[in-house]
């Protein structure tokens, strides 16, 4: 695969490329535990990164570097996979550490970040050295939920990385910014969407009429506390990195002259959910 001579021209990859990984969370340990097999080591950055981090790390098997200038200098081919909040500061730590060396590892942001976001890393490391990525599904350990979606020039280069790993994933094409806009759309049925819910309750719960609401739409079939624990489930511990997702993709629908206020209303119900704690929301 990675070594038939198509791994390439174009991304300039040697047979088993030095993958770094910024950062080991959930999804970053599984990425990186699924790029064992092409690579010729996964190299995460410790500097500044918590115990749980750490400890993520070190059950995936992945080879520890003191920092991130460390983890650049090393990599054939970074993955950014962080809080979408982050994702621009940390592709200029990235690049700060290159400096002006001719030898550009490729940058894949798998973050769920706009179009307009990925397009500025791109213009900081390079368009054709960064690659658009946008995780759909959990954390991979098994094969069959999760897409990993790429776009940009080096997308295909990126894939094959992949093959026979838990991710399944498909080139989208050479636009940088295609993998990120079709994750916003997703999200804003997968989250946004639901995230109405909350807003619907706490708008009653603010006039007082949110038993009376329960009951109506008990008439219609439907039951809020079961939307609301459905939401709370999924959010959870997460409602306070979906806040950034939430503004991302309302950055990415206006580009498009698309009303961008669903999103903004969930990252701020989001917002509120991370203050407040899941079942903060809503009275029982
Ligand atoms: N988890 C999912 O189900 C899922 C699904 C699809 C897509 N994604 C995407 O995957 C990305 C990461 O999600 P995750 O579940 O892996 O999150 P996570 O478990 O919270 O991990 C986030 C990682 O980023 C690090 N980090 C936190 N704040 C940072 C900052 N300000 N700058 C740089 N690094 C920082 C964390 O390090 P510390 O431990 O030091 O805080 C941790 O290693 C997100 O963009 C998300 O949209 C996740």
């Amino acid at each position: 695969m990675v070594d038939d001579g198509r791994v390439d021209e174009l991304a300039g990859l040697p047979a088993r490329p030095v993958v770094g990984l910024l950062h080991p969370g959930m999804m970053g340990a599984a990425l990186g535990s699924a790029m064992k097999r092409a690579a010729g080591a996964v190299i995460w950055a410790a500097a500044g990164r918590s115990d749980a981090t750490s400890k993520r790390a070190e059950l995936a098997d992945l080879v520890g570097v003191p920092d991130v200038a460390e983890l650049a200098r090393r990599s054939d081919i970074i993955v950014s996979i962080c809080p979408p909040h982050a994702a621009t500061e940390v592709a200029e730590q990235v690049a700060a550490a290159l400096g002006d060396r001719a030898h550009r590892p490729l940058f894949v942001d798998a973050n769920a970040v706009s179009p307009a976001t990925v397009q500025g890393i791109g213009e900081l490391l390079g368009v054709a050295r960064v690659v658009d990525g946008a995780v759909i599904g959990p954390p991979a350990w098994e094969p069959g939920r999760t897409v990993l979606w790429l776009s940009g020039a080096a997308a295909a280069v990126v894939a094959e990385l992949f093959e026979g790993s838990p991710f399944e994933a498909r080139a989208l094409g050479p636009d940088l910014g295609a993998a990120s806009a079709l994750k916003a759309c997703y999200a804003l049925q997968s989250k946004a969407i639901p995230a109405a819910w909350l807003a619907v309750e706490a708008a009653a719960r603010g006039y007082g009429v949110q038993d009376a609401l329960r009951s109506q739409l008990a008439r219609d079939g439907v039951d809020l506390d079961a939307k609301l624990d459905d939401v709370g489930a999924r959010a959870g511990a997460k409602a306070w990195r979906w806040v950034g997702e939430m503004e991302e993709a309302a950055d990415a629908v206006a580009a498009v002259g698309v009303p961008d206020g669903f999103s903004r209303s969930a990252a701020e119900m989001y917002r509120r959910m991370a203050e407040e704690g899941p079942t903060g929301q809503h009275e029982r």
